[in-house]
């Protein structure tokens, strides 16, 4: 995990004064750093008989459709509004810095289907409440949820269903 974690830039005062800004990018560019982020985020889902893999635009893409090919399940973009063609079920949420809405396609999930959600970063929690909220509209399954980064301080964790069990790989 440390080496991973070195692969993390640490950026103060991005987008704005106060929010020191998790950069993954170091991370993705390391072939080896990327492979053993994906592994073990998808080690404590190995035979919970994960479905579908929702990754939340953008970053959760990244991370998300590679954790659904190691799990053999599908990848369901979670998407920034206007971005998918109607007909879509969507939710408004609060981020640490502005607010957003996330969308997914009306049949994007089957009822009942197992769902894993992704994103790299865990802050607030809006983002990923709202994504457990649009897999609840779609009656799927909540399996869980698993992030790369939890930034505790912002306690984003109380926020999310109580019901869903959060994997974080780092915590800051
Ligand atoms: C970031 C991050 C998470 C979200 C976490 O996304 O990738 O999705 O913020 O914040 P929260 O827990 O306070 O909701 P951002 O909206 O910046 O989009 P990006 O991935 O396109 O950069
Ligand atoms: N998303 C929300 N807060 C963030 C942070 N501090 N670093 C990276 N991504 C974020």
């Amino acid at each position: 995990m440390k080496q991973i974690e070195a692969l993390i830039r640490a950026v103060p005062d991005f987008p704005q004064p106060g929010v020191v800004f998790r950069d993954i990018t170091p991370l993705l560019a390391d072939a080896g750093g990327f492979a053993r982020c994906v592994d073990a985020l998808a080690e404590p889902w190995q035979g919970s008989e994960v479905q579908a893999v929702c990754g939340i635009e953008s970053r959760g893409f990244i991370f998300g459709a590679a954790l659904a090919q190691k799990l053999h399940a599908g990848f369901v973009p979670l998407r920034k509004p206007n971005k998918l063609p109607p007909p879509v079920v969507s939710v408004d949420y609060a981020l640490e810095y502005g607010k957003d809405r996330l969308e997914a396609r009306n049949d994007a999930l089957r009822p009942g289907e197992r769902v894993l959600i992704v994103d790299d970063v865990l802050a607030t929690g809006g983002t990923l409440d709202a994504a457990c909220r649009l897999v609840d509209m779609l009656g799927a399954v909540r399996v869980g949820v698993s992030v790369v980064i939890e930034l505790e301080a912002l306690q984003g964790r109380q926020r999310l269903p109580g019901d869903t069990p959060l994997h974080a790989l780092l915590r800051y």
